[in-house]
């Protein structure tokens, strides 16, 4: 079938629903047929490799849900200098048994007001060091033939103050000020506040940046250079699209939408979440499927579960292919920090009873700060008082609780709720940091165990594992963040360090840091990769052991039950369980009886039976 024939039907099936949710939002008719023309454009000017995968994947629509999926999220100027750099590296990503990368924001955005590219200028315009569009194409196209996906983000919520709509804007231009909130006044801005919480409360308090010359405030949920869309005009939804297209059409298999829970805005709201914002991303998944449907959309959605999981949608009307398991994350490490597994174990259960359709994306840590988005209610019932227990969590990760051994800094330290967030590489806050630093063997020695036992339990949950680069070779804080002006005000960057290549080559080399972290990841992940009942329709639980430092979580299908038991404790501690028959040890090939195991600090077990 011609494209153009092609683009018809998919438009046809989509259309009604399409025109409702638009006309709902935007009651425009003229803008509504234009944004359809503009689709039909994009659609025929996709590539004929990028064609071919789309008519691919819609007739396997479930291509991206195996267990051979793994993640990983990079800098490309860290990573490689520039976007032909990581061309070139797309060997040793395919090493590491990834075949998914996330580029981390690489549009132009200016320097020192980027937020980590997250303030665009030009969103067809690749950051000059880094390469051009077209290096960003070629890469897509090395990256299929290795089948390897590339996802990039759309940052959505807003433009870089250097945006030329924002420049536009800030000459008094109307129909540009209208793509922003300005107000001549205080007075909205203050009414905003009252309900609005923040998110940078001390790197860029408040939500609202006054602008002296022009005599305006611009509404700013993020830093002061990054300037909120308004989305009620119809021409902003049609713009931010046809870019969205755009990158699409570069060769991207993966769009994250960036801080979506934020794109709409209403006055005594918290201005999260709206119900418009799901209009919006169900326009943009059937958007999608008309135009590019071999492109997944992955949400970023930074809130406790309640809040997330609306994200996907319904069967009938999906939104995000995939979000993030946040909770899951930050619950982790509040395990890590408190070695008591209760809270995951609860956490666990609520993610496996969801519907297997949801596919979260698994990870111990991003580019982002960890944020304690626990669930305190439960936690008061066991005595824990939400504040303290942040005081504690952040004493314990930044090293300065007796008997921890994390590294890593504090980010956005509020004086006025207590809250702080955290910083750090996983190796160095599972203790490999201060273990090289007191020189201590058996002290690296757990560290090493400790951070695998994580890997091993983050790749035994459904969805797809995502990496962060460095992380497979045990990469430590970085702080020269400190020493550049651009940087120094924001400690997420110490744990965006550069990619130290000198240290990877160390990973061929028996019985160095790098090589027992990595050979060990790999081993998983070969595992994990070779065996169905890691595929996401296993049928997952977690398993009562008696112990409240030891999790343990059964993956079943008709042909194998596999047992997987983490110490989340430093000292050894016993899994009281009684299985039948004979299990193998997956790491070791030995033969194993799951009966009052007992398991050595921060190690782990994979165990199968194949019935
Ligand atoms: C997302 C990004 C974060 C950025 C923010 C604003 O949360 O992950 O790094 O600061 O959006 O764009």
């Amino acid at each position: 079938m011609k494209t153009e024939e092609l683009f018809k039907k998919r438009l046809e099936r989509h259309h009604d629903e399409l025109r409702w949710l638009y006309m709902e939002l935007y009651n425009n008719g003229d803008m509504f047929a234009e944004l359809c023309d503009k689709m039909r454009t994009f659609a025929v000017e996709r590539d004929t490799d990028l064609l071919a995968m789309d008519k691919e994947r819609e007739a396997n629509p479930t291509w991206f849900r195996g267990n051979d999926m793994l993640g990983m999220m990079l800098y490309i100027d860290n990573f490689a200098g520039n976007l032909k750099g990581v061309k070139e590296k797309l060997s040793y990503l395919s090493s590491c048994n990834v075949n998914c990368i996330h580029l981390m924001p690489f549009l132009e955005s200016p320097k020192g007001r980027s937020d980590g590219g997250y303030a665009v200028a030009d969103f067809r315009k690749v950051q000059p060091e880094l390469g051009k569009m077209e290096d960003l194409k070629d890469l897509a196209r090395a990256c299929h033939k290795k089948h390897i996906n590339l996802c990039m983000d759309f940052v959505m919520n807003h433009t870089s103050e250097d945006h030329e709509w924002a420049k536009k804007a800030r000459e008094g231009d109307g129909e540009y000020m209208s793509r922003y909130f300005f107000y001549d006044n205080p007075a909205i801005p203050t009414e905003y506040d009252r309900t609005v919480p923040q998110v940078f409360p001390t790197t860029a308090p408040g939500n609202f940046t006054y602008l002296d010359k022009m005599g305006y405030y611009v509404m700013t949920t993020f830093y002061p250079y990054q300037w909120d869309l308004n989305y009620k005009n119809p021409r902003v939804f049609n713009e931010m699209m046809y870019n969205f297209l755009y990158l699409a059409n570069q060769g991207m298999d993966i769009i994250r939408i960036d801080a979506v829970p934020y794109i709409w805005k209403e006055l005594g709201t918290q201005c999260r979440n709206l119900p418009q914002v799901h209009t919006i991303v169900r326009m943009m998944r059937m958007i999608c499927e008309i135009v590019c449907p071999s492109v997944l959309l992955l949400g970023e959605v930074v809130m406790e579960p309640e809040k997330v999981v609306p994200y996907f949608g319904t069967v009938e009307k999906p939104e995000c292919h995939m979000l993030y398991n946040v909770t899951t994350m930050a619950t982790t490490w509040h395990s890590v920090a408190s070695r008591d597994i209760r809270l995951l174990k609860k956490q666990m259960d609520i993610v496996n009873s969801l519907p297997k359709d949801y596919l979260f994306l698994n990870y111990l840590r991003c580019h982002d700060d960890i944020g304690w988005g626990l669930d305190y209610a439960t936690l008061k019932d066991w005595g824990m008082r939400e504040v303290e227990h942040k005081r504690f969590l952040n004493q314990y990760f930044t090293g300065k609780y007796e008997g921890s051994v994390s590294r890593g800094e504090l980010y956005n330290d509020d004086p006025v709720t207590q809250d702080a967030r955290f910083c750090g590489t996983t190796a160095s806050m599972c203790g490999v940091e201060s273990a090289l630093e007191r020189g201590d063997e058996n002290s690296l020695s757990a560290a090493i165990r400790q951070d695998l036992m994580l890997h091993a339990y983050m790749l035994t949950q459904s969805g797809i594992p995502m990496l962060y680069s460095g992380d497979e070779i045990g990469q430590l804080n970085d702080a020269s963040y400190k020493e550049d002006a651009a940087k120094k005000e924001d400690s997420r960057y110490l744990h965006r360090g550069k990619f130290k290549w000198d240290l990877a080559s160390k990973k061929d080399k028996k019985g160095t840091l790098e090589e027992r972290i990595f050979s060990g990841l790999a081993k998983l992940e070969q595992i994990r990769r070779s065996r169905d009942v890691f595929k996401s329709d296993a049928a997952v639980y977690t398993y009562d052991v008696k112990d409240d430092s030891i999790l343990c979580i059964l993956r079943e299908n008709e042909k194998e039950r596999f047992i997987a038991i983490f110490n989340f404790s430093d000292e050894a501690k016993t899994a009281w369980m009684e299985e039948s028959g004979t299990y193998e040890n997956l790491m070791t090939g030995e033969k194993l009886e799951l009966v009052n195991l007992t398991v050595q600090g921060h190690d782990f077990v994979w165990a199968s039976k194949i019935k």
